[in-house]
């Protein structure tokens, strides 16, 4: 498809989401009737990666085409230098970093499939990634589309989870994960995050629902982080258990993927109230740096539980 300001071509593999977006300069993301055109792009999309514009100016004046920089609720208040206010630094290096074994292989960096703030009550509209240290061997992002992972679904599944609700609760270390992609051993965790588990926001759980309707399209979206999730709401039993789990194994199938391989100056943009994303980790020893906006926004479906974790948080 060619616009007059940019190009917009599919993803690798073709999937059934997602755009590559060329051709687009810093210059025309000024422009009313272009910032309407990537607007209704995301919509449709979920997920863009912009080729050859990667620039700290020019990432912020991208993501605020979709709304209020937003700075992630964990971090308020954490003095901690940076390039710029609103960008969040995810780096990984040895010396303080995540490292996880996740099928023989040592990870460092590793994210499971998950949507951000699923553990929140509230949110965020979607973020732009940056890549600022590519690293020389892995380092890879995966995203899944809720919308197609829903219309994947058979029939009768889509029927019994129409109403129910997933209990979120937040957790550092994904090795205590109960669903999805779950790494047999944490080897270390970031000092970074620590102050997390303090965080009172974060002493209750919260719920969102299974599914919910884009309110643009009305198209449904399969509205499950695996991250985070550790039980249907009202079905905290196995029978609960089994179902959360086939639902899940079925949206985080390889083929439901795309994984970018990055390249300096990409940048993607993703839509939190529908994508999934995980970082798919680096091997020990390499270093990888991202930057990353955060854009606000509430979809109003998240609530609080208000009784209290029964374990600590890890
Ligand atoms: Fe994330």
């Amino acid at each position: 498809m060619h616009h007059m300001d940019f190009k917009v071509s599919p993803l690798p593999g073709n999937p059934a989401f997602g755009a590559i977006v060329t051709e687009l300069t810093p210059e025309a993301i000024q422009n009313q009737h272009v910032r309407q055109q990537l607007l209704d792009l995301f919509t449709d999309k979920g997920v863009i990666v912009f080729k050859g514009l990667a620039e700290l100016d020019t990432q912020i004046s991208l993501s605020e085409i979709y709304g209020e920089p937003e700075i992630h609720p964990l971090l308020v208040g954490i003095e901690r230098p940076r390039e710029h206010f609103v960008i969040a630094e995810i780096d990984y290096v040895e010396e303080d970093g995540d490292l996880y074994e996740l099928n023989g292989e040592l990870r460092g960096g590793f994210l499971p499939w998950h949507f951000d703030l699923a553990y929140m009550e509230k949110i965020n509209r979607g973020g732009i990634l940056r890549a600022a240290v590519v690293p020389n061997s892995g380092g890879e992002t995966g995203f899944i589309d809720g919308i197609a992972a829903y219309d994947a679904l058979p029939d009768d599944l889509k029927q019994r989870i129409e109403d129910l609700h997933v209990i979120y609760r937040y957790s550092a270390d994904s090795s205590t994960a109960r669903f999805g992609e779950i790494p047999e051993k944490c080897l270390s965790l970031s000092h970074n995050i620590s102050f997390a588990l303090e965080h009172p926001s974060v002493r209750n759980p919260v719920t969102h629902p299974m599914v919910y309707a884009q309110k643009e399209s009305g198209r449904k979206v399969l509205n499950i982080s695996p991250w985070h999730a550790i039980a249907i709401e009202e079905m905290e039993n196995d029978e609960g258990d089994a179902l959360l789990r086939d639902v899940i194994d079925r949206m985080i199938r390889p083929e439901m993927a795309y994984i970018h391989d990055w390249v300096e100056d990409d940048m993607i943009l993703w839509d939190n109230w529908r994508m999934l994303h995980s970082a798919r980790g680096v091997p020990p020893g390499e270093k990888r740096k991202m930057r990353r906006t955060t854009i606000a926004g509430d979809y109003a479906l998240g609530r609080r539980l208000d009784r209290e974790h029964a374990e600590p948080l890890r």
